[in-house]
């Protein structure tokens, strides 16, 4: 069984770690830069090695694959450091800073026979696998457009990562990342792109933005926004008819459409757990499999999304303190 290591015990490290322990997963160790929280993430979860460093439980031969559940602006060196200790690594959305990061964590990772994802969950939630099946059996017709939004209300996280730009703060890598990700996997990479964005006066980073898809024969508007809650549901609209992702990141309900606005056919499906399991099973077969590389979250899908990012920000005039390699 593959023996899980966790790099930073935060919030979503507890997603994780309550997904694994419900599926039966080998929960090995935990790795905080503060012993007590290992020690406490150790005994809520059942891990078996609690370390108060992450080069500690790095250096322990027996973890197989890291999970980084750290800010964006750590991933890059924390990818790095999991490599040069022959690790397999799950690492959490933003996967780095920019592509030139993540093209330099895949060739490493090639090199050694080493295993790297995104966690990026969305893309292996039944839900969207289903509606692709529908949406590539016309049951929408020809796609013409598509509107996506995720938006939340952060003020009260002021002072998190956030907000911090070493840590790649703003909206763009925090929840950005999903609607650009979300319409790359349904329409395919735009010809052209275009945005309009709200910057934090004092720190610079992106608060909300607006983002324009061009393709051949479609379009895609995406919203997001760090300041208020939006409707945070993906809306494909075909020459027959029209789907709606619910909280498409993560993504439960898909409605059916036909165009006089009848539903035609739904499709919902409960998590088994809290949706990690489907993301983390894609691991485990993957690494058991001896594959580099996962068949839903591909190295392109990540550096395809990585690259839209970074050529947002060059428009926007946005970098982050630390993104160099
Ligand atoms: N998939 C999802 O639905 C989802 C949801 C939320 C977040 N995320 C992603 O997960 C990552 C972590 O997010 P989070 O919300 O869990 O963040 P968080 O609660 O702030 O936890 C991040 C952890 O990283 C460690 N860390 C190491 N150096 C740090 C530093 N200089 N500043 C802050 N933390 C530092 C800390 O762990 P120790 O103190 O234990 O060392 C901290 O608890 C982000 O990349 C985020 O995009 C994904």
């Amino acid at each position: 069984m593959i023996r899980f290591g966790v790099i930073g015990a935060g919030r979503i490290a507890q997603t994780f770690s309550t997904a694994l322990q419900k599926m039966g997963g080998n929960l090995y160790a935990i790795a905080s830069r503060d012993f007590e929280k290992a020690q406490s993430y150790q005994k809520q979860y059942g891990y078996t090695k609690a370390y108060g460093s992450y080069e500690m439980m790095l250096e322990d031969p027996l973890v197989d694959c890291v999970y980084i559940a750290t800010p964006h602006g750590l991933h890059y060196t924390h990818m790095m450091l999991a490599l040069d200790y022959g690790k397999h690594i799950l690492c959490e959305k933003s996967f780095t800073l920019n592509a030139q990061q993540a093209q330099a964590v895949f060739k490493k990772a090639k090199l050694n026979n080493l295993f790297v994802m995104e966690a990026m969950w969305t893309k292996y939630l039944p839900v969207i696998m289903e509606t692709k099946k529908w949406i590539d059996q016309k049951i929408i017709g020809d796609l013409q457009s598509m509107e996506v939004s995720f938006g939340f209300d952060a003020e009260h996280r002021r002072g998190s990562r956030l907000f911090d730009p070493a840590m790649g703060g703003g909206a763009l890598l925090d929840i950005g990342v999903y609607v650009i990700t979300c319409a790359i996997d349904f329409l395919g990479i735009p010809k052209e792109v275009k945005s309009t964005v709200e910057l934090d006066p004092s720190h610079g980073f992106d608060l909300k933005e607006d983002i324009h898809f061009t393709y051949e024969q479609t379009s895609a508007h995406l919203k997001c926004s760090l300041l208020e809650k939006l409707e945070n549901v993906a809306r494909i609209q075909g020459s027959k008819g029209s789907v709606e992702i619910i909280d498409f990141w993560k993504a439960e309900h898909a409605i059916f459409y036909n165009l006089k606005h009848e539903i035609i056919h739904e499709i919902k499906i409960p998590h088994t757990i809290n949706g990690f399991e489907y993301q983390i099973q894609g691991v485990i077969s993957s690494i058991e499999d001896h594959r580099f590389e996962s068949p839903v979250i591909t190295h392109q899908s990540t550096l395809d999304v990585l690259k839209i990012m970074d050529q947002l920000r060059q428009s926007w005039g946005l970098t982050f303190p630390n993104e160099t390699l």
